[in-house]
């Protein structure tokens, strides 16, 4: 039988909006705990380099205030290392990360990185950190991910989702046979599987209908639904997605 499948709810853009003005409102340290409230998992933020959304107070307020883990999205340099050493929260998903995207475009490069990258989720590991690697759903990537020791792979929906939202339906059916298969091989290499990026109450269900998923970690769509019928409504929605297709 399929195991809980968690829902990480993603509050980066509660803090997208509170830096457009500046101030501390709206606060996504309310946001991580009413989430928490609304049945959430886990709280994923992701603090970028740039600093556009969360900032390095946050990290600490958010873990402060919630009971549930968190997970700490975070690009594979020396600043994040040593910032995630400091704060140990129970995840940390490594992505990669360039200052002119305007989110986190593709997947890690683990096959062509894998001695820096097996050196850099090491101190992570031995500190108690659980490591996550956001990468493509590609057979070489996964392998590469297995073979440096990562016990978690975080599959990027993004391509899947972009082709759902533009009516590209073959292009959709296409990127969502690629994430299925790269589930199961993950799944089969021993590895623990989570997905996100771009997921919707529509795209959602073949992904969590797959048992050997263990996470999904929803932001963007979840915050801005949000703004029309409340976070407690949007994430009750989703996780009853989800309950949905994996029943
Ligand atoms: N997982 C990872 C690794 C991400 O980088 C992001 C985006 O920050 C998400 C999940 C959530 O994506 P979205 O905000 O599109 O739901």
């Amino acid at each position: 039988m399929a195991g809980h499948l968690r829902l990480g709810v993603n509050i980066d853009h509660v803090a997208t909006l509170r830096n457009a003005r500046g101030g501390a409102l709206p606060d996504p340290v309310q946001a991580a705990q009413v989430a928490e409230g609304a049945g959430a998992d886990g709280i994923t933020a992701h603090l970028r380099e740039d600093r556009r959304h969360i900032r390095d107070a946050d990290i600490a307020a958010i873990m402060d205030a919630i009971t549930i883990p968190l997970n700490f999205e975070m690009a594979a340099t020396d600043e994040m290392q040593g910032i995630a050493l400091s704060h140990r929260p129970h995840a940390a998903c490594i992505v990669p990360e360039r200052r002119e995207e305007r989110t986190t475009e593709g997947g890690l490069e683990v096959a062509g990185d894998q001695n820096r990258l097996s050196h850099f989720i090491g101190h992570l590991s031995d500190a108690g950190i659980r490591v996550s690697l956001f990468i493509a759903a590609d057979p070489a990537q996964i392998t590469a991910a297995h073979r440096i020791g990562a016990p978690v792979i975080e599959i990027h929906s993004g391509a899947y989702c972009d082709a759902a939202a533009e009516g590209d339906t073959a292009t959709r059916d296409a990127e969502l046979a690629r994430i299925l298969d790269g589930i199961k091989q993950a799944a089969d290499l021993g590895l623990e599987v989570h997905v996100g990026h771009g997921l919707t109450y529509d795209t959602v269900g073949p992904i969590a209908a797959r048992p050997e998923v263990a996470e999904l970690n929803i932001g963007h769509f979840l915050i801005g639904d949000a703004v029309f019928v409340g976070l407690p409504a949007a994430i009750a929605r989703m996780r009853a997605a989800m309950d949905a297709a994996r029943a």
